[in-house]
């Protein structure tokens, strides 16, 4: 199971950096988790190759992680204020829905994962056959996750539960006792407002953003215009 996971998360990263990389590419954003591990594996193969035509002049990341993957793949790390157009980034997701709605954020990381992926001209996902689902909250079950300042996330707890929904505040244990602390040294809180379909990712997403407080949501909307899933017979399902 775990072989077959890690394969088709491979499989996907593999497609989606040989089929959105090419010559004309200088500015790559790296998104954070699992499997874009395996974007930066393949685009460091690419950009090794003797006989590479690539022309990559900056790796911008969205995380301590992603910063790490760079650097270790001997990329060429910028910042996002030195490269504020990018050409493409590669992220992953931890829920897909069929119109490209997206959760973000089960690695903490959705704040620098959204502002980079705005700041780019495509967005591809990359994912295991896991992630899909007809709705938000039907695959991902651990809620939306909402990097909110830390003096105020009870009285933003407060706030959602008057919206009908409730939530959680993440936490660390057993790595640390306390809880979790973003990479932008805020909260997370994990939202629960149900299943979200349609119109719903939206309307939930402007909800919650609205409350003074909370900094972004790991709603995506109108934002990925790509999805590579690898499936569990080998074979890559590519979303447009
Ligand atoms: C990080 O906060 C997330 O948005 C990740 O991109 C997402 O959790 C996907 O991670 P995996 O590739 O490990 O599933």
């Amino acid at each position: 199971m775990a072989d077959l996971v890690e394969e088709a998360k491979k499989k996907a990263s593999y497609a989606a950096i040989d089929e959105h990389v090419d010559s004309s590419t200088s500015v790559i954003g790296i998104g954070s988790g699992s499997t874009v591990v395996y974007c930066v594996e393949r685009l460091a193969q690419r950009v090794k190759d003797p006989n590479s035509a690539l022309k990559i002049k900056a790796c911008v990341p969205t995380s301590f992680q992603s910063k790490q993957l760079i650097i270790e793949a001997g990329l060429l790390l910028a910042d996002l204020n030195a490269h504020p157009v990018i050409d493409v980034t590669f992220d992953g997701a931890d829920e897909i829905d069929e119109s490209l709605n997206l959760i973000k954020g089960g690695g903490g990381c959705h704040l620098q994962e959204k502002l980079v992926a705005a700041a780019s001209k495509k967005l591809v996902i990359v994912a295991d056959y896991r992630k899909e689902s007809n709705a938000l909250g039907v695959q991902w079950t651990k809620g939306i996750p909402v990097e909110v300042i830390p003096m105020a996330y009870v009285s933003i707890q407060k706030k959602i539960e008057s919206l009908g929904g409730t939530s959680k505040l993440r936490m660390a244990a057993p790595a640390k006792a306390g809880p979790v602390v973003t990479d932008s040294g805020n909260l997370i809180l994990d939202v629960f407002m149900g299943i979200l379909r349609g119109d719903a990712v939206l309307e939930t997403h402007l909800k919650l953003i609205q409350i003074p407080g909370v900094v972004e949501t790991g709603l995506f909307m109108d934002i990925a215009g790509w999805a590579y899933l690898g499936l569990q017979d080998g074979n890559v399902k590519r979303m447009a």
